[in-house]
């Protein structure tokens, strides 16, 4: 017997009304909705609203182990729920950082503890200390991120790099931030006599980023080593990596867009301050327009949150430039992409691509990233006609006030799914009880301030 049947639900990739059946944790049934009887533990009548795959989101910081004000694996995954997402990359800025082995094992024991989604790790590759790689993917890795200023190293460490990530079977990711052009950009500013959120906002600039990527593609289309760019943010890197994905087309490189640079811009930073304030800075309308293009052309790959959360004391200290950087984007995840979808900006199926199905296959995450029998059952429900106030504060997120605070969205969740279990109910619509869910009754099944439809 199926344990759940969610009935007369519209797919993204399809026409007309389907159901969905569950069973076991994974999908077990999908078939043009008929009225058939077939007995199930749970229905769900869906009335038309959207099922979607959960998002698989390859960039979130969890802080978890080290820092609890900020987040765990238990806030982290439950704003990820709320926002669609069923699938977490946690990144390795943790304490201890999560730059060998054991300290990976440590945060996937938290994660195994306390996280209602899918959790899988990042680990953090020291160019200092390349063998310390070996192990990590034992360990639960996924990934590599390049922890420290690899831009400022020797080719005979960017060799030991990719290889011994290529080894251990992971891809090496990469941030454009090349510290020695950054301090360089930054005295810049200052010696030009720039407010303090210009010089934060030119920390680091389209020349940094291209020439950074200048130097991933040859070397890991020549050592055929998968590489990841991380959080590319302007219009002269998404062009570069254009003009590098043709000169090397075996390349085994992949880019990522997060939603920070996707959503908002400068101007934002200039408004707002810390609240918009996250490393890279935000970037011009000619940026943003730039990355869509780069998404739909398959110029970059996949899109991530980059949800970095940061308490709000953090985020406000007397000087923009003692502010914490980074923004919580996970709970808004899907409704700004719903939304935008909506005003006609991209198409579900783009959507299904850049945020399920790509970011599974890149990191390898089997099971995940589409609706399909046999697949996990990460489900998300939302509901499109609907609209609802962003508030200042998410609901399960530590993170400080969001810059999306007050925006009209459309596409929340009405419930999250995960391998099969309730993970995000919000009120009671349909039967659904956000009690099933687990969640504290304090923090699940109520309408909150700000969260009226
Ligand atoms: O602004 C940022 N904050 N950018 C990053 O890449 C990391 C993040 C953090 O960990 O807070």
């Amino acid at each position: 017997m199926l344990d759940w049947l969610i009935e007369g639900a519209r797919l993204a990739d399809r026409d007309g009304l389907w159901d969905v059946g569950v069973a076991g944790g994974r999908i077990a049934l999908v078939r043009p909705s008929c009225g058939r009887e077939t007995a199930a533990g749970r229905r769900v009548f869906a009335a038309g609203r959207l099922l979607l795959p959960g998002l698989v989101d390859a960039h979130v910081h969890t802080r978890d182990p080290g820092y609890p004000w900020k987040e765990d694996f238990g806030t982290a995954s439950r704003a990820a729920a709320a926002g669609g997402v069923t699938t977490i990359l946690a990144m390795p800025n943790t304490n201890p950082p999560m730059t060998g082995a054991a300290a990976i094992q440590m945060a996937r024991r938290e994660a195994e503890k306390k996280s209602v989604v899918s959790s899988f790790l990042v680990g953090g590759a020291c160019a200092s200390r390349p063998q310390a790689i070996r192990g990590m993917k034992a360990a639960g890795a996924v990934a590599l991120d390049v922890y420290d200023d690899l831009f400022g190293a020797g080719t005979e460490t960017w060799l030991s790099m990719f290889l011994e990530a290529k080894k251990e079977g992971l891809p090496l990711c990469f941030y454009l931030m090349d510290g020695a052009m950054e301090r360089f950009c930054r005295e810049r500013q200052r010696a030009r006599g720039k407010a303090p959120w210009e010089v934060i906002a030119g920390a680091t600039d389209a020349e940094t980023e291209a020439a950074s990527i200048a130097r991933i593609f040859p070397l890991a289309a020549y050592l055929q080593a998968p590489a990841v760019i991380r959080m590319v943010s302007t219009k002269k890197a998404v062009e570069m990596i254009r003009c590098m994905k043709r000169l090397y087309p075996d390349a085994p490189v992949c880019a990522e867009a997060c939603l920070s640079y996707l959503f908002l811009t400068r101007e934002d930073f200039r408004r707002q301050g810390a609240a918009a304030h996250v490393h890279p800075p935000l970037r011009g309308e000619e940026d943003v327009r730039a990355l869509w293009e780069g998404l739909f052309d398959g110029t970059l790959d996949y899109i991530a949150s980059d949800h970095a959360p940061h308490a709000q004391e953090e985020k406000e200290r007397p000087k923009l430039e003692d502010c914490a950087s980074g923004i919580a984007g996970l709970e808004v995840m899907l409704p700004l992409l719903l939304d935008a979808a909506k005003r006609g900006e991209f198409g579900l199926s783009d959507l299904i691509r850049l945020c399920c199905e790509a970011p599974a296959r890149i990191y390898g995450l089997s099971g995940k990233g589409a609706i399909g029998e046999g697949m996990d059952a990460d489900l998300v429900l939302a509901d499109w006609n609907g609209e609802r106030t962003v508030p200042a504060r998410g609901r399960f997120t530590r993170g400080a006030a969001t810059p999306y605070a007050g925006r009209r969205l459309t596409g929340w969740p009405v419930f999250t799914m995960c391998r099969g279990r309730l993970v995000f109910g919000d009120g009671t619509p349909d039967g659904v009880e956000a009690a099933e869910a687990g969640l504290p009754p304090e923090s699940g099944g109520k309408e909150e301030e700000g969260w009226k439809s």
